[in-house]
């Protein structure tokens, strides 16, 4: 239901509580807050993330003569250097990175993707790093980086998160949307979380955990 009662934030938030609720309490995702991935698993989600985020946000940058997109995505929305430092932090080239297949196919869908469906991915995307900054405390402590040394695309925003966050929230309800528009906007939301949550079945089978390690329950 995407009625006009909610705004459009609160929208997205309720009809994708469930997908994210998955996608935290997935095995992969709870190995990582665990700091038990270890730094070769690590660095392929990392690198993963790094080859989406460059295509989100490069078909938002084309995506910028409509007004709806330029109206929410700014200039510290694009961070892709942030992911370079950090995969070298973990001895990975940025070029040599491959997509695994849900990668490819989101790279595919990404390429001709509407406005209203970009703006749904760029919610999560932007939205997951508000749990990006506890995760990166938490692998400060685990991984042993005491200066977030590989962790900054965690925490893109630092101390203006809240702030950024709040306004692109803002952002979203000020935006003049059909309901077509409207629902494709949440359909993009939907399909990025399905991403991220088919992204972490391949890498939990390419990275499995240890022998006799209990399932992880949140
Ligand atoms: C252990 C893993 C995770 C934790 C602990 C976590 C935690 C959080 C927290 C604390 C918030 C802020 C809630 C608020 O201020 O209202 C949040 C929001 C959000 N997270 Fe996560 N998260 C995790 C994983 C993810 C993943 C994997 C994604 C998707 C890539 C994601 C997407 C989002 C989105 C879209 C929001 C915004 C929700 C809203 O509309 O307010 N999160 N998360």
């Amino acid at each position: 239901m995407t009625t006009a009662t909610l705004g459009l934030a609160d929208t997205l938030k309720t009809q994708t509580q469930a997908a994210h609720t998955a996608a935290e309490r997935h095995e992969f995702q709870g190995r990582l807050f665990r700091g038990l991935l270890g730094d070769e698993a690590y660095a392929a989600l990392l690198g993963q993330y790094y080859l989406v985020h460059k295509a989100l946000t490069s078909a938002l940058s084309k995506a910028g003569a409509d007004g709806r997109v330029a109206s929410l995505f700014k200039p510290f929305h694009v961070y892709p250097q942030l992911f370079e430092a950090d995969l070298k932090e973990f001895s990975v080239l940025p070029g040599s990175v491959k997509p695994l297949p849900a990668t490819a196919q989101m790279l595919r869908e990404l390429e001709s993707a509407s406005a209203p469906t970009l703006i749904g991915c760029a919610y999560v995307a932007e939205g997951s790093t508000n749990g990006g900054k506890f995760i990166g405390q938490a692998l400060r402590r685990s991984l042993n980086r005491p200066n977030g040394e590989g962790l900054s695309s965690l925490d893109p925003h630092g101390d203006a998160q809240r702030e950024r966050w709040g306004a692109f929230r803002a952002g979203l309800d000020a935006l003049e949307l059909s309901e077509t528009d409207r629902q494709a906007v949440v359909a993009g939301a939907e399909r990025y979380f399905r991403y991220v949550l088919e992204l972490m079945q391949e890498l939990s089978r390419a990275f499995p955990p240890a022998p006799g390690a209990l399932p992880l329950t949140r």
